[in-house]
C-alpha cells in the first residue's frame, strides 16, 4: 500500500522502516522536508504526503496534530484511512492535552469523512515494529468507528509483526481515550522498570481467542 507518515521522529521513522521492509511504498511527511535527508527513506511536504497516501499515519505531537491536519485540509484527507498513533502529553509527561477525551476523537470529529483508527500508542516506538523482541507475546489495541478501516489497520499491524491473536479491537473511536490515557501509566511503569522496552498483555480465564472484530 502507499503509506504516508506525518512526522519524521521516532515513531514515524520506526513505522516507515517497518512497513518499507514489508514491501509497502512509504513516504514521510515533514514541515521541513529539505532538512530531513538523513532518514534513508523518501521525505516530502505534508500535503504531498497526504496526496500520495492510501493510508496516512499521524505520528506528530498530539498537542499539534489537529492544527497540522487542518493545514493539509479536510478535502485532501477525505476518504483516506488515518491511523493515529499520537498522544498529547505535556513536556514533563505528567498531563494529557485531552484529559476528558482523546486526540483521536478530536481528529475524527474535525474530519468526519476520514476514518480514524487509533492504535500502537500504548507502547514504545521500538516495540511497535519488533513485538517479538519482547519476552513473550503482548497486545496491541485498535479503536475506531469504521470496520473496513480497522480491518486494513489490522493487516498493516500484521505486517509489522503483530499476529491477529495479538490484536484487540476495543470498540469505537471513543475507546481511544483509554489507549491515550494509558500513557500516564506507561510513564509510571517505565519509571519503575527503568526502561521503555516493554508492553502489556491482556490475559483472560478461560483462554479466549482475541481476534479483530469483523
Ligand atoms: N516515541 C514513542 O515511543 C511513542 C510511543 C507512543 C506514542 N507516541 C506518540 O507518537 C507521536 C510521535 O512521537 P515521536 O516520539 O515520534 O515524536 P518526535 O520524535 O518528537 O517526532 C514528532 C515529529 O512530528 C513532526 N511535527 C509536526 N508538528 C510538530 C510540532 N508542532 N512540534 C514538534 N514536531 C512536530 C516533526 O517532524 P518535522 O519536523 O519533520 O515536521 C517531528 O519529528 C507523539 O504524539 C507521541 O506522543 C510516541
Amino acid at each position: 500500500m502507499r503509506i504516508g507518515l506525518l512526522g519524521t521522529g521516532n515513531v514515524a521513522r520506526a513505522l516507515a522502516h517497518g512497513w518499507s521492509a514489508a514491501g509497502h511504498d512509504v513516504l514521510l511527511g515533514s514541515r521541513h522536508p529539505a532538512e530531513r535527508k538523513d532518514i534513508g527513506l523518501p521525505v516530502a511536504g505534508l500535503s504531498a504526503t497526504a496526496d500520495h497516501a492510501e493510508v496516512l499515519v499521524n505520528a506528530t505531537p498530539g498537542t499539534a496534530s489537529v492544527e497540522l491536519l487542518r493545514s493539509i485540509g479536510a478535502p485532501a484527507l477525505a476518504g483516506t484511512l488515518l491511523i493515529d498513533v499520537g498522544v498529547g502529553l505535556s513536556d514533563d509527561f505528567t498531563e494529557l492535552s485531552h484529559p476528558n477525551s482523546s486526540l483521536a476523537e478530536e481528529i475524527q470529529e474535525a474530519f468526519p469523512l476520514t476514518p480514524v483508527v487509533k492504535t500502537l500508542c500504548t507502547m514504545d516506538s521500538t516495540v511497535m515494529t519488533a513485538p517479538d523482541g519482547l519476552d513473550g507475546p503482548s497486545t496491541v489495541f485498535l479503536s475506531g468507528d469504521d470496520a473496513d478501516a480497522k480491518r486494513t489497520t489490522g493487516r498493516l499491524l500484521t505486517d509489522l509483526g503483530w499476529p491477529p491473536s495479538a490484536q484487540l479491537d476495543i470498540g469505537g473511536i471513543t475507546t481511544s481515550r483509554g489507549q491515550e490515557h494509558f500513557a500516564l501509566l506507561f510513564m509510571g511503569i517505565a519509571g519503575g522498570l527503568g526502561a521503555h522496552t516493554f508492553n502489556i498483555k491482556v490475559v483472560t480465564r478461560p483462554p479466549a481467542q482475541v481476534l479483530p472484530s469483523a
